[in-house]
């Protein structure tokens, strides 16, 4: 007081203006970050009024901008460590919102600490957003006063409590894998790609269609289906049932029919002699009719072989099926999608497809998911650029939306991941046609490159050969047109050679086949032909050759692996790690 005394007027006004400015800026700063505070609350999480660990990062200054509010938080922990002899806790928490956790500190007279510091508890915090001691690597934590809600976990039992777990351990665990840095990245990842979908196609005018998954045509012709059906469930059943009647219970039936049939003869012969009495003939006749029927019911129950009935030349009676025929689950919806596209022009599907081929491999599942567009008035160069041009977009949508989660990936698994993509995402595929492939790869043998598969026109390239197409010779992606048409489905156009199709597949860097698309066939007479070749009967396409019948149109449409574009975005080494249930043979779980 003394000293401000000595001052005279005019520097105690001075002093009192700058501390007032000082106190205005304290308080508008304050007020800011509650404010700030308020804005990222879950709208949909009203619970605890809560807000995502992800939107505090996002938040101005790398969240360093809500320094003094106040916020609520949850998630899991991923890890506590306890500090000034028991005084209190660091806990890392994530709540799947993004990569970065948040580190929250928690004091032993706020909450037993004991009760938090186990990997994988839940918990839900109150406090104060403060900034972090020096050398920190965020730039708040959480000054926890509050503890709201606590999912306690067995630290000694939870089975992803370790740091270094194995990609094929938390397959087994695919119930809690999602709580690893891992597989979180990926599945934001992949929404993410889903999300690039939805808006590439719709930005670009086409229409979302929705293809049944239950389809009595395999469209690759592969003869790769499931096949649906609800006549097995019954069929164990059957067990409890009685037997089947033997051949010799069936031939004695059949022989009291005859009896009873010459019994109503008799008494047929003996009303007419007296002069015609039809009411006495009656009671032989429906003796006759019970055993006929009986006779019949014997006859289907013995063709019904374990449990399942036959029809008269022991095929599978479907028409006792669910459908009255036989059903599969799609493997693609493209014949579906076409007729869709030839009333509408430009329309796309996105969704699961299976397929029963027992390849273990990295690059295969049992059920996956296709986007598949399809395009009227357009040919196989318009396929290929709309090929090109929404795998790019893809890749600069993820660039930026998930940029942390993507450098988490290369840094743990695949360091060239992010060059890759971005080089993908920037530049132009190569294109090539078969045939030019074809001699590429033959001139890489005659220089010393080693292939399992020999090389010769007409076979259908192997992974081994479709990968050094594009990581050694292009370095990126290549896609690879007019392929022979033995090795092509029946829908793919004809060219002029006769001897191959508008076909195309786009070959990628680390993955290899990515897309498989075509030019469709238009030309009815054509179709007919190569179904017959490829061994189909025209007469259950009827109605997609109806599309070539009315108002046939030029064509074109592709199917993209959903999780070979997340394997590539994400530099991962096994499709089972980047869909949340792989299923591949033996394993459904
Ligand atoms: O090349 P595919 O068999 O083409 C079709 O199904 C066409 N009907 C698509 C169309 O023209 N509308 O399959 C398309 C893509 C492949 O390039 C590959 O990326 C992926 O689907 N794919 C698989 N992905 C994971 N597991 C499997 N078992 C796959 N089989 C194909
Ligand atoms: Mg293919």
């Amino acid at each position: 007081m003394a000293a401000l005394a000595d001052m005279d007027l005019g520097e105690l006004k001075a002093q009192l203006a700058a501390v007032e400015a000082a106190v205005h800026a304290k308080q508008t700063a304050a007020e800011g970050a509650a404010a700030l505070a308020g804005t990222i609350k879950n709208k949909y999480s009203k619970l605890y009024d809560r807000v995502s660990v992800s939107a505090v990062h996002a938040c101005p200054e790398k969240g360093a901008s809500l320094i003094g509010a106040s916020v609520v938080v949850g998630g899991w922990v991923k890890t506590g460590r306890v500090a000034d002899k028991g005084a209190l806790c660091f806990l890392e928490i994530n709540d799947g919102t993004g990569p970065v956790n948040l580190q929250c500190v928690v004091r032993a007279d706020v909450h037993a600490i004991d009760e938090l510091k186990a990997t994988g508890t839940c918990v839900v915090v109150e406090g104060e957003v403060k900034a972090p001691p020096e050398g920190a690597s965020q730039a708040v934590e959480l000054h926890v006063s509050k503890v709201l809600h606590v999912g306690p976990c067995d630290a000694a039992k939870y089975p992803i409590a370790k740091k270094k777990i194995s990609l094929e351990f938390l397959r087994e665990k695919i119930h809690l894998r999602t709580r690893t840095n891992t597989i979180a990245a990926i599945a934001r990842i992949r929404s993410a790609l889903s999300y690039a979908t939805h808006t590439f196609f719709h930005d670009n005018g086409f229409l979302y269609v929705h293809t049944p998954l239950i389809t009595q045509s395999d469209c690759e012709g592969a003869g790769e289906m499931f096949q649906v059906t609800t006549l097995l469930g019954a069929a164990d059943e059957a067990t409890e049932e009685a037997p089947a009647p033997t051949s010799e219970a069936i031939a004695a039936k059949r022989a009291e029919c005859e009896a009873a049939g010459e019994a109503v003869k008799t008494v047929k012969d003996a009303a007419k002699a007296e002069g015609g009495d039809k009411a006495a003939v009656k009671p032989a006749v429906d003796a006759m009719l019970k055993l006929k029927s009986e006779l019949a019911e014997m006859e289907t129950a013995a063709r019904k072989i374990g449990g399942i009935f036959r029809d008269e030349n022991g095929k599978i009676d479907y028409s006792r099926d669910f459908f009255h025929e036989p059903t599969f689950l799609t493997v693609s919806g493209q014949l579906n999608v076409e007729t869709y596209a030839c009333a509408m022009t430009s329309v796309y599907t996105f969704g699961p497809t299976f397929r029963a081929e027992n390849s273990n491999t990295t690059r295969h599942l049992a059920e996956f998911w296709m986007i598949e567009p399809e395009l009227a008035f357009a040919d196989l160069k318009d396929d290929m650029q709309c090929a090109e041009d929404y795998v790019r977009h893809c890749l600069n949508h993820v660039l930026k939306s998930n940029r942390a989660d993507l450098e988490f990936l290369s840094k743990m698994y695949d360091k060239e991941s992010l060059a890759r993509i971005e080089n993908v995402a920037q530049n132009a595929f190569g294109r090539v046609s078969y045939t030019e492939a074809i001699e590429i790869l033959q001139k890489a043998v005659a220089e010393g490159v080693k292939f399992v598969y020999p090389v010769e026109w007409g076979i259908d390239l192997a992974t081994e050969h479709e990968r050094y197409l594009a990581e050694q010779v292009y370095k990126k992606p290549v896609i690879v047109y007019n392929y022979p048409k033995d090795i092509k489905a029946f829908y793919m156009r004809l060219n002029d050679d006769d001897k191959t199709v508008a076909a195309m597949d786009v070959l990628v860097p680390g993955v290899g086949e990515l897309i498989g698309g075509s030019q469709r066939e238009e030309r009815i007479d054509v179709m007919e032909r190569r179904m017959t070749e490829s061994g189909l009967d025209p007469a259950e396409y009827e109605w997609y050759m109806d599309l070539r019948r009315y108002g046939s149109v030029v064509h074109s449409g592709f199917g993209l692996g959903f999780e070979r574009l997340i394997l590539f975005c994400t530099g991962m080494d096994n499709i089972r790690d980047v869909i949340p249930y792989p299923r591949w043979p033996g394993n459904c779980t």
